[in-house]
């Protein structure tokens, strides 16, 4: 365990499972609850308010950070997605010395064998982020379920920008019979409504206030849904991207939010969301919208 003192205040920092786990059993009482927020560090406000309202609602707070290698299909990606875990732990302790952090190492997680395991989630891992980014789910639900047996959390907390990974880790929970309750959180935006991510880190000053066009397009989405059909729709979206020469349109889905299958007309009692993931320069964003 590493103690790091910053402003006069102390949180507990874990490299390794093994002392994490008995930390968590030296505070564990008959009616304590632990919250947990799993990461992959370079946090923002949305991270902070997961971390918020596990505080709020837990005795104790486990916050993760580690850059799953399993998860990531593209090497480039995993090779420059941002690592910054000197300055995540001063924000960690500024929001509150209470929250006690594991940040481990791939050998600690993966015991030298750092793959994923198969999983079966319903049909939900094939669609949008899984056709695109073929493993990933995969690689999300191993470091998942793994992180979910070393903290053994009463509550998890996700956002959801990544919708598709929320359902998919309530998929994994409800099948494995897994004691914890997976809460999802509203998506935190910029000012310009950008979805908060730790990808924006890597955006110019430019294409970071540009990327306003990924909300706006959502938000006439969700207008035009209310009159058009979901064909339509996609239609003019894949348009409104043609000649846009800074984003490229990766996909954009109008899916049913419980099964996330395509969907071609509305039904009644049903609900539905948007997705879309473009590129600006090599870097990939995604965001949602529910539509009704
Ligand atoms: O959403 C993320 O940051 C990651 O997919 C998660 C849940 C921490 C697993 O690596």
């Amino acid at each position: 365990m590493f103690a790091f003192n910053f402003n006069n205040t102390t949180m507990h920092i874990f490299y390794g499972k093994a002392a994490l786990r008995d930390y968590l059993k030296s505070i564990k009482t008959s009616n304590s609850t632990i919250g947990f927020v799993p990461t992959m560090g370079a946090l923002h406000q949305g991270h902070l308010a997961l971390m918020q309202k596990s505080l709020l609602e837990n005795k104790n707070t486990v916050v993760s950070i580690f850059v799953n290698p399993t998860q990531f299909n593209n090497p480039e990606d995993l090779a420059k997605y941002p690592r910054t875990l000197e300055e995540d732990v001063k924000k960690l302790t500024a929001l509150s010395p209470k929250i006690i952090l594991y940040a481990p190492t791939v050998e600690d997680i993966y015991d030298g064998q750092p793959l994923s395991q198969s999983f079966d989630f319903d049909g939900l891992e094939n669609q949008m982020e899984g056709e695109f980014r073929p493993g990933h789910f995969n690689g999300v639900g191993t470091i998942v379920k793994r992180l979910f047996e070393i903290v053994a959390p009463t509550n998890a907390y996700f956002g959801e920008k990544d919708f598709q990974q929320l359902q998919i880790v309530k998929k994994m929970v409800a099948k494995a019979n897994l004691e914890v309750n997976v809460i999802g959180c509203p998506i935190y935006r910029e000012s310009n409504h950008l979805a908060m991510s730790s990808r924006n880190e890597r955006l110019s000053p430019h294409e970071r206030e540009e990327a306003a066009i990924i909300y706006k397009t959502l938000t006439i989405t969700k207008e035009k849904f209310q009159t058009e059909s979901p064909e339509s729709v996609t239609e003019w979206v894949k348009k409104a991207f043609e000649n846009n020469t800074l984003f490229t349109l990766e996909y954009f889905v109008i899916a049913d939010e419980e099964t996330l299958l395509p969907s071609v007309i509305k039904e009644p009692n049903k609900k539905y969301r948007a997705f879309i993931a473009v590129f600006v320069n090599n870097i990939r964003l995604i965001d949602t919208i529910s539509l009704n």
